[in-house]
């Protein structure tokens, strides 16, 4: 039995937030810990350039996912950690793949119908922002996850049609030159999606977010805007559905939630319950927090450890990237020791498949 390789990339186009912590870094954090198998959690920064379109950006928001995972005990010697772009195997693949991806999958995918459906509603071109980059998107996701032969790729609901469109193409792949990769699982975490301050999805693209390291006194100042009912002190409140007590349940320990849950039905004050919040999440975040302006201050740590990473990272992509080269006919010019004509191979078997 091969060991279980899990797989995940983070896409550095924003500064990490508190509802990336709660739905993704904690669990994925908390995953590299257990278990055995092989973990490979990367920065996906060529997929950044599809929509992040400033240099100092890029660099800026790649270093600040890189400080933020290592600063919530992120262990480097358990994880494969680092930089999409570092390894140039996966931009190779992407284009073998992008040759076997069927167009008509691809028009389906949610990004490009969606920027198509939002073009023909307001009468412009369908094509009008739409670059070849954002078009082949899962086909780079498709590269990331089948050259380590991921089995699982833990990621938010709106990635799971990438992991079947990976799946799609391997098998397309697998059709046409024979077995190479094994076919990846989608899975998806049981965190709830974290409200923001408006009570919507936190999101960057919703401008409601909360900042992740930002100061215990601008954390305070966030969490006491947060929309709340006009339910008075000592009235009973529903702990479903409320921001404060989703984002409590992040940071709070199992005793704590239930116990919050009876404060709910007690009547727990909004004034109150913001401070308790903001105690919670300073509690579990001071620490994080200074080792996270650590290493921005020791950039060249984060260097070392994802470079370490990428150098072994590229050995196996290099490995693994010889048997597909192989397979699907990029090797060794080996024709004239068989056939004893250079340039002249049989056309009836070299040539075969490659024109019709
Ligand atoms: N597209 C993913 C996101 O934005 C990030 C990503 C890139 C990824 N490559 C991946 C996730 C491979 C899982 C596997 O969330």
């Amino acid at each position: 039995m091969q060991r279980k390789t899990t797989l995940t990339g983070i896409t550095p186009s924003g500064t990490p937030h508190l509802g990336n912590y709660i739905g993704m870094i904690k669990p994925a954090v908390a995953m590299s810990a257990e278990g055995s198998g092989n973990h490979f959690y990367f920065i996906s920064d060529l997929h950044a350039l599809v929509k992040c379109h400033g240099a100092e950006r890029v660099e800026r928001f790649t270093v600040e996912i890189a400080a933020t995972w290592l600063a919530l005990g992120l262990d480097p010697e358990r994880v494969l950690f680092y930089r999409q772009s570092r390894i140039p195997e996966i931009a190779e693949l992407h284009w073998i793949l992008g040759c076997v991806a069927p167009k008509g999958l691809l028009n389906r995918a949610h990004a490009y119908k969606s920027l198509r459906d939002r073009n023909t509603r307001r009468g412009t071109d369908a094509d009008t922002d739409v670059s070849l980059g954002l078009f082949a998107y899962p086909v780079l996701m498709a590269a990331d996850i089948l050259l380590f032969d991921a089995d699982e790729v833990p990621v938010g609901t709106d990635q799971i049609q990438h992991v079947e469109i990976a799946r799609d193409i391997a098998a397309s792949f697998h059709a046409r030159y024979g077995a190479q990769f094994r076919l990846p699982r989608a899975v998806v975490g049981d965190a709830p999606s974290i409200p923001g301050l408006d009570g919507r999805k936190m999101s960057k693209s919703y401008g409601n977010t909360i900042p992740l390291f930002c100061t215990a006194d601008a954390l305070r100042g966030f969490i006491r805007r947060i929309k709340t009912s006009s339910l008075a002190p000592g009235e009973p409140k529903d702990w479903r559905q409320c921001t404060l007590f989703e984002l409590y349940r992040g940071f709070a320990e199992a005793h704590e939630i239930a116990a919050m849950m009876r404060r709910y039905e007690a009547g727990i004050g909004w004034g109150e319950m913001k401070d308790l919040l903001v105690d919670t999440i300073d509690r579990r975040l001071a620490g994080p927090r200074s080792l996270y302006h650590d290493y921005l201050e020791h950039p060249q740590r984060i260097e070392a450890v994802l470079e370490q990473a990428e150098q072994r990272v590229r050995r196996i992509a290099h490995h693994r990237l010889q048997a597909i080269r192989q397979a699907v006919g990029l090797r060794p010019s080996a024709l004239h020791a068989t056939h004893g004509h250079p340039g002249h191979p049989d056309p009836t078997s070299a040539h075969a498949g490659c024109f019709e």
